[in-house]
């Protein structure tokens, strides 16, 4: 008799994502969504007793439903390591999608006065978590369709947001993400891995990272829904010929 639970399989035509750093913001928002359309969900949260996800992970039916909560504290390689093993653990998995969302951004953080352990913290958390956390999902068994790292504008090299006072580690820990990214997606690509690997900047969103009090106005600001709904299809448009590649939420190209 086959005792694995029907769900753990997934359904077909169903989708199975990741969502590493979901327990409010953008990360929540693309929970709260993929529930509606009934896709499977691995949600992880760094505090399982997180006030703020508990109505959700309540809606979402706990560890049973079709959103099953991890905990990974991107800042611990430990945390990393046992939430991959768990992940590992769960039979017959395929990850359509892994979106690597969690980000910190302690604000103001100008490169003139920021402490060692400031401009660290921004590093440890938007670069070297994300991109060791996509290191071990992609040693496991699990085969994964599409890797996505939430970046950003202030990431950009190339269009450098001069404007942007108190961003400076912010900026350059999304900057080398976008690098260790492209990296990544190259040696994948020899090793002949058709992981796809992109970053998105999904536009200015109204989250608690956005709610600081900023010298210059903030231009086309979205609600979380607004953001998530248009950043799905893009993530679903991409194809191998996209990895190692950056986008916005708009569905638009954006330099590196
Ligand atoms: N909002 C924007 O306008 C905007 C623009 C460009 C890019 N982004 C990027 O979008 C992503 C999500 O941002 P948001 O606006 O939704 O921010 P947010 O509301 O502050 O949420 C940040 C999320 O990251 C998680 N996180 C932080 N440190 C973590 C760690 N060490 N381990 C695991 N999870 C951790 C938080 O978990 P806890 O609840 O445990 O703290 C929370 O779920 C970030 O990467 C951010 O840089 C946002």
């Amino acid at each position: 008799m086959n005792q694995i639970p029907e769900i753990l399989y997934g359904k077909t035509g169903q989708k199975t994502w990741c969502i590493v750093g979901a327990s409010r913001g953008i990360g929540l928002e693309f929970v709260r969504q993929l529930i509606a359309r009934e896709d499977r969900i691995f949600a992880t949260v760094r505090d399982t007793n997180a006030v703020h996800a508990s109505g959700l992970w309540a809606q979402a039916g706990g560890d049973h439903g079709r959103c099953q909560m991890l905990v990974c504290d991107i800042l611990s390689e430990q945390s990393i390591n046992s939430f991959v093993t768990e992940l590992a653990r769960v039979p017959n998995l395929k990850l359509d999608y892994v979106v690597i969302n969690a980000g910190v951004l302690r604000y103001p953080n100008r490169a003139t006065e920021f402490s060692f352990d400031e401009f660290a913290f921004h590093l440890h958390t938007n670069t070297i978590g994300p991109i060791i956390t996509a290191q071990r999902l992609l040693q496991t068994r699990i085969p994964i369709g599409t890797i996505v790292f939430m970046s950003s504008d202030s990431g950009s090299a190339q269009r450098f947001l001069e404007m942007e006072d108190g961003f400076a580690a912010y900026s350059a820990s999304k900057a080398a993400l976008n690098q260790a990214m492209r990296h990544m997606a190259a040696e994948l690509k020899r090793k002949d891995d058709d992981t796809i690997l992109i970053a998105i900047h999904p536009g200015e969103v109204a989250t608690d990272m956005a709610n600081i009090e900023l010298g210059w106005e903030v231009d086309g600001i979205m609600t979380p829904q607004e953001s998530v709904s248009a950043m799905i299809p893009v993530i679903e448009s991409k194809g191998i010929q996209h990895s190692g590649t950056f986008w916005t939420w708009e569905n638009k190209q954006y330099p590196w």
